[in-house]
């Protein structure tokens, strides 16, 4: 008797099978079925056959593949018992539980002692699968890998992009054929990390942008992830998601995060899409809207705080159109540099003789509200807290430090109670409405419960304060990833303000991310990263791409600066309602120095597009710009928003340059826009509106 199960909606169906009464496998995912398919047929017709010098059967990939299987890769599972033996379970159907679109599954293994569920969903409104797999053990066992559901990628998806980086350029994108082996990541650092962002996408070499298929994951876990992409021998391929390696601890029950995956024949930007909207109606609860925009005092005085100047930045900041301004790093302790006081959450009097509250009172009077820097999991040596509790931290004492630092043992109950109630000092007593939750340096050991902690207060203090909003920060994009989504509204996506940066890592980045939770800044004139000097339109509508804030000290601005600056934020002001709910959709260019993209309304009925010059062109004149995600047969009229700022230097006359455009969907997506000459490091802009037929 073959069982299967289908889960699907009009973009792709996912067929399950399991012979006799072992774990199931995916036998088809791809474009959606028809519902007369028999999956009886597809079950048997998708048995591979065997030759020569093979065992007699096909191992499958089954949602969790069995060692006892002889299946020729790595496994599902690796687990041992307390006298280290291995174990190697041969599952075998318990039961089911089916919903709609949800289905969960129970395996048995009586003479190990274990049993196997698996969760999968499919969530219809996004068209993103969600897969945990959870195991049980009647004694303790130790679990060095535990895989989320399976999936099979198929043969002729012969790439893969995977995503490396490191500070101050996250998300850099690796495209790799797919080769006999196995691709393995696994991610040592106990987070997220600049260097691993836990996603994987399968395609082909054809797929671009807008055209093309690819089968997209993302594991929604922020203490590190592993990652196996393996083609067997015999050329079939399957991607395993789970924790890092032996992070789990000794115990009965195991389970992993939601590995969410899906299948697009649109595309990068088909895929790029679900996962947008995903977060933006799944993951991400209680976002503020409209979102404010931000002002963030780092980079304008680092530890130097002095109240009078902080309000006269604030008065600056507000009058340019800030509506949250954020208290970074130096407020608490004796924290005059990075050496001293994480820990010590209390408010320094040498700088606030008077508390926060002036400082609070004077922002909210400008009708901006107050949120606050921490870095909650962490502590320096020089604090009250080490010296009170020196047991407290995770790891060896004689571990290498990271900027100064070492890690609080987050399981522990009495740490996070700790932390709550200094937290809650604070939050409960000021009018805070956000906290920005950083984390700056890799953890000494990778352990999940570490990361449970974490998430644990995290839920703790937004139950307590369901008024304040978080973002994760971890040195700019450290911890980015669904799992942290869950709990905060907002991540701050890196520590590079160059606006050219953040071009490619925002670009990139949307291959998950909507606008709305990635925070993106206008920065100090000369960047404090990378040195650049970078005019004041590319920076800000660069920020003005995503969820937008500032972040230099306002009084540095030029009279045209600031006009310039004020005019973005209005506009963007003008703009969030639909933008920070609107698609990104990557455009695809033949000028690898042009980074390019559409923002297309829900309704459809507008859109933005923004092409970024990031260094000189090799070719001389600029080529149209093809645009996507339009109705073909509608008609827009297009307008070049910064049409002032095409130089002298531009001689011809493309209509676009004097006037606004009426033209079809089908041209905007076939020809394209013929946009005027400019200079490198300059954004042209262009809205659209679809005008009624
Ligand atoms: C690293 C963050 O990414 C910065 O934005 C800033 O908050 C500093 N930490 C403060 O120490």
């Amino acid at each position: 008797m073959i069982r299967t199960w289908h889960l699907g909606d009009r973009h792709q169906s996912l067929v399950l099978a399991c012979r006799n009464a072992g774990l199931p496998e995916v036998v088809y995912w791809g474009p959606a079925l028809p519902e007369s398919e028999n999956l009886q047929v597809l079950a048997k017709a998708a048995v591979m056959d065997v030759t020569g010098g093979m065992v007699d059967e096909n191992a499958p990939i089954s949602l969790n593949p069995e060692a006892s299987r002889t299946f020729p890769g790595q496994t599902g599972l690796s687990a041992r018992d307390a006298a280290g033996k291995v174990l190697a379970p041969r599952f075998s159907f318990q039961s089911e539980e089916r919903a709609g679109n949800e289905l969960s599954l129970v395996y048995s293994d009586e003479s190990c002692g274990l049993s196997l569920r698996f969760d999968l969903s499919l969530t219809e409104a996004t068209s993103l699968f969600k897969l945990k797999a959870q195991l049980q053990s009647q004694e303790d066992i130790v679990v060095d890998w535990l895989a989320a559901p399976v999936l099979p990628v198929p043969a002729y998806a012969d790439e893969m992009i995977e995503f490396s980086g490191r500070w101050c350029s996250e998300f850099l994108t690796n495209r790799l054929p797919f080769a006999p082996g196995a691709r393995v990541r696994d991610n040592r650092t106990g987070r997220t990390d600049h260097a691993h962002f836990p996603g994987l996408i399968v395609c082909n070499p054809t797929t671009s942008n807008t055209a093309g298929e690819a089968f997209a994951f993302h594991y929604g876990w922020s203490g590190g992830h592993r990652m196996v992409a393996e083609e067997l021998a015999d050329g079939r391929r399957q991607v395993q998601f789970g924790h890092a390696f032996a992070s789990l601890p000794t115990g009965t029950l195991f389970a992993t995060a939601p590995l969410y995956a899906t299948y697009s024949a649109d595309g990068l930007n088909g895929a790029a899409v679900r996962f947008q909207r995903h977060v933006r109606s799944q993951i991400v609860k209680d976002a503020r809207t409209p979102r404010p925009v931000h002002y963030n005092c780092w980079e304008a005085v680092y530890f130097d705080h002095k109240l009078d100047e902080l309000k006269a930045i604030a008065d600056r900041a507000a009058e340019l159109g800030a509506e949250r301004f954020v208290l970074d790093d130096g407020w608490f302790g004796k924290r005059d540099d990075d050496t001293s006081s994480l820990g010590d959450w209390t408010i320094d009097p040498s700088k606030y003789p008077d508390g926060l509250t002036p400082l609070i009172d004077h922002i909210t009077s400008l009708g901006m509200e107050f949120g606050i820097w921490y870095e909650p999991e962490m502590v320096n040596e020089d604090s009250g807290l080490y010296r009170a509790h020196p047991d407290w931290i995770l790891g060896p004492e004689d571990q290498t430090r990271g900027r100064q630092q070492l890690v609080l043992d987050m399981a522990r109950e009495d740490v996070r109670k700790y932390l709550f109630d200094q937290m809650s000092a604070v939050l409960g007593n000021h009018a805070v409405g956000y906290v920005k939750w950083d984390h700056n340096r890799v953890l000494p050991v990778v352990d999940a419960p570490q990361t449970e902690g974490v998430y644990a207060l995290i839920d703790q203090l937004r139950r307590a304060f369901p008024h304040v909003e978080f973002e994760s920060c971890s040195s700019g994009g450290g911890r980015i990833d669904f799992g942290i989504l869950e709990r905060t509204q907002r991540v701050w996506l890196s520590d590079s303000n160059d606006a050219l940066e953040r071009q490619r890592i925002q670009h990139d980045a949307a291959l998950f991310l909507p606008a709305s939770v990635t925070g993106s800044h206008v920065g100090p004139r000369h960047c404090h990263t990378s040195g650049r000097v970078i005019g004041m339109s590319m920076r800000a509508w660069t920020a003005a791409q995503r969820h937008l804030g500032f972040e230099m000290d306002p009084r540095e601005l030029t009279d045209d600066e600031a006009r310039m600056l004020k005019a973005v934020t209005d506009w963007w002001k003008a703009n969030r309602d639909w933008l920070m709910q609107a698609d990104i959709l990557r455009l695809d260019t033949i000028d690898p120095a042009i980074i390019a993209e559409i923002q297309v309304a829900e309704t459809g009925d507008r859109f933005a597009a923004f092409a970024a010059l990031t260094r000189p062109s090799d070719q001389i004149l600029p080529h149209p710009i093809r645009l996507t995600g339009l109705d073909p047969d509608a008609v827009y009229k297009i307008t070049l928003t910064n049409r002032d700022e095409t130089p002298g230097l531009s001689r011809g006359a493309p209509l676009l340059k004097y006037q606004d455009l009426t033209v079809s969907g089908r041209y905007l997506m076939s020809h394209g826009l013929t946009l005027p000459w400019r200079f490198p490091e300059t954004i042209c802009v262009i809205e659209g509106q679809r005008l009624p037929n």
